[in-house]
């Protein structure tokens, strides 16, 4: 079998594939002329976060699997995979904690307006103290939380421990599901209305792009801090920025832009209340490795022994035979 790893994966990845006879090469140019050329002849891809669109899947004539290394698969053309009947996988269990991690290091920070009580110090001016906003606690406060898969779960059962009341929004999760997880079911504006803390956890799609926008960012409390750790896009970012200016809401974190990277003088570098971070709240070394290992895993279990495959993690498993 010839596998092609696009972009840099954990070594972890690579002791999986050595224990096979598979040749197993990595791409680093990401140029689509350069795409179309390397995989034209492999059998299966391991993905980080290239764009695989149909001009250049069309070109892959051996394609089997595409094993992204990640949840979100919007980088790839899923309907060109599932017309050819190629297997498309996640790695579905190594990323919730890491990204759940994220968001209350993010709540937690923002709350409590860490940055200024670290200049502050740094200043010289520790007596000043006074002088600080005031900053607040996640104890007793409303989470409300969009999207209840795996790192929505997460999030609730991070956020239930440290007592705040966890209220859920997916119209796709029985509300039975949520009460069983200790989660009040919402609906998105009595949620966004009543929420002291927001994130969100979905997938972008036609439904979901701009999600939160200017109409919701003017009833969202103004004490609220706002999180989008899921993509770009999902919260509208000319709206977002215009609610800061006009102090609609209390502080923001994203670790997602519509276009990746930023431009260099984006407006929300402006803001103190705006914590922003390169894509990478999955990105810690234990997860690297953990999604490294689970992508590789799915590329040999395909081709070596199906039945071990992780059906969870398998996306389009009623288009393709297994
Ligand atoms: N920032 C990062 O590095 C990073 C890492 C991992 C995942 N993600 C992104 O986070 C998102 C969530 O990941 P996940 O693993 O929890 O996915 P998941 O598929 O387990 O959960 C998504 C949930 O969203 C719900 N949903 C879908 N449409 C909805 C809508 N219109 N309104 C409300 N709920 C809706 C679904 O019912 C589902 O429960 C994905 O977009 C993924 O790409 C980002």
């Amino acid at each position: 079998m010839k596998i092609s790893v696009i972009g840099d994966i954990h070594p972890a990845g690579w002791e999986v594939f050595k224990k096979t006879d598979f040749e197993v090469f990595e791409i680093k140019n990401f140029e689509p002329n350069n795409l179309k050329e390397e995989l034209k002849n492999v059998d299966g891809i391991l993905l980080r976060t290239s764009k695989l669109d149909k001009s250049i899947l069309s070109n892959c004539n051996n394609l089997k699997i595409i094993a992204r290394h990640g949840v979100g698969y919007d980088n790839i053309d899923y309907e060109y995979l599932k017309e050819k009947k190629i297997a498309l996988t996640i790695t579905g269990t190594s990323n919730a904690v890491t990204v759940a991690e994220y968001v209350l290091t993010c709540f937690l920070s923002l709350a409590r307006n860490i940055n200024s009580s670290d200049k502050l110090v740094r200043e010289g001016r520790f007596k000043e103290k006074k002088t600080l906003p005031d900053f607040f606690e996640l104890y007793k406060k409303k989470v409300l939380i969009c999207g209840f898969g795996r790192i929505g779960k997460a999030v609730a059962k991070r956020c239930l421990g440290f007592e705040a009341d966890v209220h859920v929004y997916d119209p796709f999760v029985d509300d039975k599901e949520i009460i069983k997880a200790n989660c009040i079911p919402s609906q998105k504006e009595e949620g966004l209305r009543i929420a002291d803390y927001v994130t969100l956890h979905l997938p972008l799609n036609q439904n979901t792009q701009n999600f939160v926008s200017k109409h919701e960012l003017a009833y969202i409390k103004k004490t609220a801090i706002v999180v989008n750790a899921s993509r770009g896009g999902i919260i509208n970012e000319e709206a977002l920025i215009a609610a800061l200016d006009n102090n609609q809401i209390q502080a923001a974190a994203l670790d997602v832009f519509e276009k990746e990277p930023p431009q260099n003088d984006h407006p929300l570098y402006q803001f103190n209340n705006v914590l922003l971070s390169p894509h990478n709240s999955a990105l810690t070394l234990e997860c690297r490795r953990r999604m490294s290992i689970e992508a590789a895993t799915s590329i040999v279990d395909y081709f070596l022994d199906k039945k071990k495959l992780n059906l969870d993690n398998l996306v389009n498993k009623n288009d393709i035979e297994i």
